[in-house]
Formats: C-alpha cells, sequence, structure tokens
C-alpha cells in the first residue's frame, strides 16, 4: 500500500480552477502550453499515470490506446462527445472511460440558435460589411434574410441537446420534426413531429440543426441526396461533430443557392477546414464554441475530475461511464 496520490496526465491546457482541483487531487502533469500532442507524444506523456484527462480531438484512436503505458487505468474525457476515444480499444486495455454529459446542453443548445440566426439573418456579411467600411447605410433591400419565427426545424438527434435547441425554436413559434433512435415520450416531445425514418424530416426542413453523435451511421449523413430532399432555400445548422456533414455535397448546395445558407460550429478535421468554406459568404461560421463559457467548461472540467477521482481515489465506477 502507497500513500502515493494517483498521477493524472492534463492532454491540455484546462480552466484554472479545473487545474488547481486536479492539482490538488492528483500528482497532475498539466501541459500549460497548450502542446498539441500526437499519439506518439501522448503516449509518451502518459508514462507512469494512472489517469488522463483528455479533450475533442485528442487522437486516442485504437492504436494509441492500444500502446497506452499498462499503469494507465482510466481516461476521462473533458467532452460529451467521446468519437476520438477508441473505447473498444480501451475495453480491451481494462481502461475505464467516462465523458461529461448535461453540463454543456444550454451553452451548445444557444450557439446551434446562434448558428440558426446568424446564417437565417446574413450575420456574416452584416459584420463583413460593417468592419470593411463598405457600409452605405441602411438600404430598403439590403441584406434581407430568412424569417426564422413560425417555420419548421428539423432535428437530427434529439437527446438533451436537441431538446433544448427545441426548447429555444418554440419561443419562435418554430414547429418541431426530429428523428431520433427512440420517440420520446409526450412531456418531453412536446407537441414536436416525430419521425422514425430520419429521411423523412428532410422535406419539412425549412431549418435542419444536426444534433446527433459521430457514430458511423451519421458518418456524412448529410449528404448531397439527403440535401436535394430538403425544400429549396433551406438552412443546415451543425452544432455536433463535422463528421457528420459531407463537405463537399454542403458546399456545392451552398453554392447552387439551393440552400439558402448554413451556420456551422464544427468542421470534420477540425482545424483544418475544407478550403471551400471560407469563400462562402452564405455561411456563418464559428470555431467549435458550443460549450465556451466559463461556467460550461469549468462544470465540465468537474465532472471530468468527478469521474477520476470517483475511480482512481475512492475505487468507485465512475458515474459518467461510456458503456462500450
Ligand atoms: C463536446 O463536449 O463534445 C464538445 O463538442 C466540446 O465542446
Amino acid at each position: 500500500m502507497t500513500d502515493r496520490k494517483p498521477r493524472v496526465l492534463a492532454t491540455r491546457h484546462f480552466p484554472p480552477d479545473v487545474e488547481s482541483r486536479l492539482a490538488g487531487s492528483f500528482d497532475a502533469v498539466l501541459n500549460l502550453e497548450d502542446r498539441l500532442y500526437d499519439g506518439p507524444a501522448l503516449i509518451k506523456a502518459a508514462e507512469g499515470c494512472d489517469g488522463i484527462m483528455c479533450a475533442a480531438g485528442d487522437p486516442l484512436n485504437a492504436d494509441t490506446v492500444g500502446k497506452l503505458p499498462a499503469s494507465v487505468r482510466m481516461i476521462a474525457t473533458f467532452s460529451v462527445g467521446y468519437e476520438h476515444v477508441d473505447v473498444a480499444a480501451a475495453a480491451r486495455r481494462k481502461i475505464l472511460v467516462s465523458n461529461t454529459p448535461d453540463v454543456l446542453t444550454d451553452a451548445t443548445a444557444d450557439i446551434a440558435m446562434l448558428c440558426l440566426l446568424g446564417a437565417a439573418r446574413r450575420a456574416h456579411e452584416g459584420t463583413t460589411m460593417l468592419r470593411t467600411h463598405s457600409w452605405v447605410g441602411w438600404t430598403p433591400t439590403q441584406l434581407m434574410g430568412v424569417h426564422v419565427t413560425g417555420k419548421r426545424l428539423g432535428i437530427l438527434g434529439m437527446g438533451r441537446i436537441g431538446q433544448a435547441l427545441a426548447d429555444r425554436a418554440r419561443a419562435f413559434r418554430m414547429t418541431i420534426h426530429y428523428s431520433n433512435r427512440t420517440r420520446l415520450k409526450p412531456d418531453l416531445e412536446k407537441g414536436a413531429i416525430f419521425h422514425a425514418n430520419p429521411d423523412d424530416i428532410l422535406p419539412h426542413c425549412d431549418f435542419l440543426s444536426i444534433n446527433a453523435p459521430m457514430t458511423p451511421e451519421t458518418h456524412k449523413w448529410v449528404n448531397a441526396a439527403r440535401l436535394a430532399k430538403l425544400p429549396k432555400g433551406a438552412i443546415v445548422v451543425n452544432t455536433a461533430r463535422g463528421g457528420v456533414v459531407d463537405d463537399e455535397a454542403l458546399i456545392a448546395a451552398l453554392k447552387s443557392g439551393h440552400l439558402a445558407s448554413a451556420g456551422i460550429d464544427v468542421f470534420d478535421g477540425e482545424p483544418k477546414i475544407h478550403a471551400g468554406y471560407y469563400g462562402l459568404q452564405n455561411a456563418f461560421l464559428l470555431p467549435h464554441m458550443g460549450s465556451a463559457t466559463v461556467e460550461t467548461r469549468n462544470a465540465m472540467g468537474f465532472k471530468a475530475l468527478d469521474n477520476l477521482e470517483a475511480f482512481l481515489l475512492k475505487g468507485l465506477e465512475p458515474p459518467d461511464l461510456v458503456k462500450v
């Protein structure tokens, strides 16, 4: 029996209050310079570590997880999405994985609404006009966008964030259509119209919001054939994961005018986004900011720590254990 504190590697520079608690509870290996670890560097940094606190984008694929030092018993990701951690590979190594559900629901739903409104109301063109000194003053036809109130919103993935977005959209008197693995109970559905087959929501979408996790089933789900089923002038919003969208197809639909615009917070291969997005005036783009509020990022960190402490300090099952 030893009284040494378990050692935990922080793969990123986390918010100050989170790092202080991490350093209080554990022998913390911090990354104050926020260096980006590739697989081999992460494996090396994890030497002698009992746990890893990682984040979206870290390369914890099967190869990296398979080569982690034998000391590693747990990976706690500072995110609700965990597609960057190969959970099956971790299970083979008997490494537990936890995530941070619930705490980023509102912040992410807020950003989804911001993307929806920003895309509909041509926010990118407006701010660019102003900041490039090109605004000649108010004109009756300037930057006319798409009306939001009373329109139809299709939500792919009616989990916590999808439901929170629906609540916000109801304040805009939007009609909600949704598809989800399972139909919600009436008290959660609140009148939203369920489509068992996700493809069936498409013709009903003035707006389509992606709120589904990235899985083999959702990979590039928004493709050319599905975009063609959206009404002309529809708007696509993605605050879930970039990989759910086929970028070539989305960019083509934005260029052709089939889509009026798109509001996007997440990108396939981010931060190296598809070059086609940069020239699009009808795309309102944000750099993966869904959970970026002080309150939310602290809550995510504390949740990751709750999980690490439960398992590494108390020998309990992590409350947010990701099941294989
Ligand atoms: C998550 O938690 O999955 C977010 O995308 C990170 O902000």
